[in-house]
């Protein structure tokens, strides 16, 4: 179950590189990425319109790139602008190109029509490239459907379970609840955990002499993008004084590369000591042993589905069960839309 009319991240930034090209599945399509000599990104289909080769084994020449196999060229349109040993290109001969965008680090396509592109529905990721916060970008592969990494990020009283070694440290964050609200294209989700131990996650990079009150604040907006603000003060301090505590700010996203199997970028930003490399480095690398308990639990459960029975309910599902309605919305309203559009020439036609 996919939306296309929106913004789906298919690279960190710094993995297109200035010259070459690199390639990515996105919704069961490869996707070629390259920049231009003026700086500009160009994304298009990774299948040669010919014998369906990948254009990324071919070359670049210019912004063009040619076909290693029988050698079309195809400009940063997708045209085919030459063709060995044809003497005329047939008009059709072209691949398809998508609408792409650098937003923040995070390297966007958008896979619907390119008629209804539009900026404003990029997250704001903000964190992802501002000189107050610091972090190290990550990326995990899934072989599970992006929905069910959508369901994880979802409900964190799998913190308690999951992370307890990790990022949880206490079971008090599956029993507080959450409060979960409407925001524009997706859900907001409020829990605060009071007076806690602080997480072994946040020992490893600072030092607590007393337990801590702990906050997450979260949107996850549409198609499955987590932009939260987390952290915590030492019990007692008033509320947003947050001396002596941690403040952070996460993006994450998650792409469907396949029906079964998943992209998966992240990043955690800190805000103090964020000229020190080392703090950078450990929640880095908190993040990737935590999301490595993640992507074990879920990969399990998915191999342990059982589609003929169904899955229990629960009132720690209410976030997951909403955001899951408002994708099948959309869904449902693409569809109206794309079978409108199908429907009006054949009206036109029946006037001739
Ligand atoms: S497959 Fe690309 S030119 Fe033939
Ligand atoms: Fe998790």
């Amino acid at each position: 179950m996919w939306i296309r009319n929106c913004w789906y991240v298919i690279a960190w930034d710094h993995e297109i590189p200035a010259e070459g090209m690199f390639t990515r599945r996105v919704l069961g399509e490869p996707i070629l990425v390259y920049r231009t000599e003026g700086g500009g990104l160009v994304a298009m289909q990774d299948r040669c319109c010919h014998r369906h080769a990948p254009l990324s084994r071919g070359r670049r020449e210019g912004d063009c790139v040619r076909c290693g196999y029988h050698g079309l060229k195809f400009d940063a349109r997708g045209i085919c602008i030459e063709a060995p040993g044809l003497a005329s290109i047939p008009a059709k001969t072209r691949v398809p190109t998508y609408p792409v965008v650098s937003h923040n680090k995070w390297v966007f396509v958008w896979m619907g029509d390119p008629a209804l592109v539009d900026r404003a529905l990029l997250p704001d990721n903000f964190s992802c490239d501002h000189p107050d916060w610091a972090y190290k970008p990550g990326y995990v592969h899934y072989d599970t459907p992006y929905l069910l990494v959508c369901d994880n990020l979802l409900d964190f009283s799998h913190l308690s379970y999951v992370h307890e070694s990790t990022l949880g440290g206490s079971t008090a964050i599956a029993q507080a609840v959450p409060k979960i609200e409407p925001v524009p294209s997706g859900i907001r989700v409020t829990r605060h955990v009071p007076d806690v131990p602080p997480s072994p996650f946040w020992r490893s990079f600072q030092s607590f002499d007393s337990n801590v009150d702990r906050y997450f604040i979260y949107d996850f907006v549409l198609p499955g993008t987590l932009l939260m603000q987390s952290g915590g003060a030492p019990v007692g301090q008033p509320p947003g004084d947050l001396r002596g505590g941690v403040q952070l700010h996460s993006c994450q996203t998650l792409t469907p590369e396949t029906e079964t199997t998943t992209h998966y970028f992240f990043q955690q930003s800190h805000r103090s000591s964020i000229r020190d490399p080392a703090v950078t480095e450990a929640i880095y690398r908190g993040l990737v042993t935590a999301f490595e308990e993640d992507r074990e639990t879920i990969t399990a459960q998915h191999r342990n589905i059982d589609d003929r029975t169904p899955m229990l309910l629960l009132a720690m599902d209410q976030a997951l069960v909403r955001f899951r309605r408002l994708l099948q919305q959309e869904v449902e309203r693409e569809r109206a839309a794309t079978a409108a559009a199908s429907a009006a020439p054949a009206a036109i036609g029946t006037m001739d």
